[in-house]
């Protein structure tokens, strides 16, 4: 049957969410595996028995209702949740087959394998090119002046920002419209070549436009990197991504690859969020 036909109330076409074309999925290695994950924030418990798989250069979406946990999730990926008083995890997460919580493991060499892109563009109060060679300087990446500026140029030109902002690259990240602002971070996240990019909701402050421009990077962006996005926008994670996450309440309800979860969804809950008639 027709999932589209069973939704009489549907604001958006799911048919339309996909293409005609569909999509497939390619046979790739799950980087990121989460085992019966439960998170909390103190007593607030965020995430219940999560268990999921990231693959290697695929885009993964995270949709659901604001307070499911989707951010939180991608916190527990790099750890950057230990920063919040008294908030912990149970469970496993295993990176390439490791335990992020393996002591041997060093939490910052964990960090860096992961790019971090927040909702709101988020550049340093430096110049443009200060943003790129910090992280990759503080990392020891990069040491002199010549491979610093490659470096700059090479992460600048990743994300199409090189020949709108060469001739400036002493003035001030935030000087930038905030489309490029939100590039200048994408290149901030991959300066230190780090595996996996987590976005949340890197979209959300840009308007269509620069919307547009950002989506198109990331989608390119997937020949390099592993990509995981928080999304409120169906559309954008329809176009996006290759594997999709239902969340609710801190539950998983449900992962699929993104053409059976936007037309096919298992569960009455995801048609629901889907169509508008939840979330
Ligand atoms: N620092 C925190 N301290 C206490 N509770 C928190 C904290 N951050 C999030 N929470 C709670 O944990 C739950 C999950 O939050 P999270 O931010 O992961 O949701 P989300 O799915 O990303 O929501 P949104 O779509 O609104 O960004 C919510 O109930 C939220 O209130
Ligand atoms: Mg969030």
């Amino acid at each position: 049957m027709n999932a589209h036909a069973a939704l009489p109330n549907a604001q958006i076409t799911l048919r339309n969410l996909v293409g005609p074309e569909g999509r497939h999925l390619a046979a790739h290695a799950p980087c990121l595996s989460v085992q019966d994950v439960d998170f909390y924030y103190g007593p607030k418990h965020a995430l219940k028995k999560v268990s999921l798989e990231i693959f290697t250069r695929e885009v993964t979406a995270f949709i659901g209702p604001s307070g499911c946990g989707k951010t939180t999730l991608l916190r527990c990926f790099n750890r950057a949740y230990e920063a919040i008083p008294g908030a912990y995890m149970t469970g496993r997460i295993l990176l390439d087959g490791r335990d992020i919580h393996d002591p041997d493991l060093d939490p910052p060499l964990l960090r860096r394998r992961f790019g971090w892109v927040a909702q709101k563009p988020n550049p340093f109060p430096w110049s443009i090119a200060e943003n790129v060679a910090y992280g990759p300087r503080l990392h020891g990446i990069v040491a002199g002046r010549a491979d610093t500026a490659e470096l700059v140029e090479r992460c600048l030109r990743r994300v199409g920002l090189w020949d709108e902002v060469k001739d400036d690259l002493g003035q001030p990240g935030t000087d930038l419209s905030g489309g490029q602002q939100q590039r200048l971070c994408i290149a901030r996240a991959i300066a230190y070549n780090p595996e996996i990019l987590l976005m949340d909701e890197p979209c959300s402050a840009l308007d269509p436009v620069a919307t547009a421009i950002v989506e198109a990077l990331i989608e390119d962006m997937r020949r390099d990197f592993t990509v995981v996005i928080v999304t409120h926008n169906m559309q954008q994670a329809a176009r996006l991504a290759q594997r999709v996450a239902m969340f609710h309440l801190g539950r998983l309800v449900e992962v699929d690859d993104a053409e059976t979860l936007f037309t096919r969804p298992r569960e009455h809950i995801t048609e629901d969020f889907l169509t508008g008639l939840y979330g």
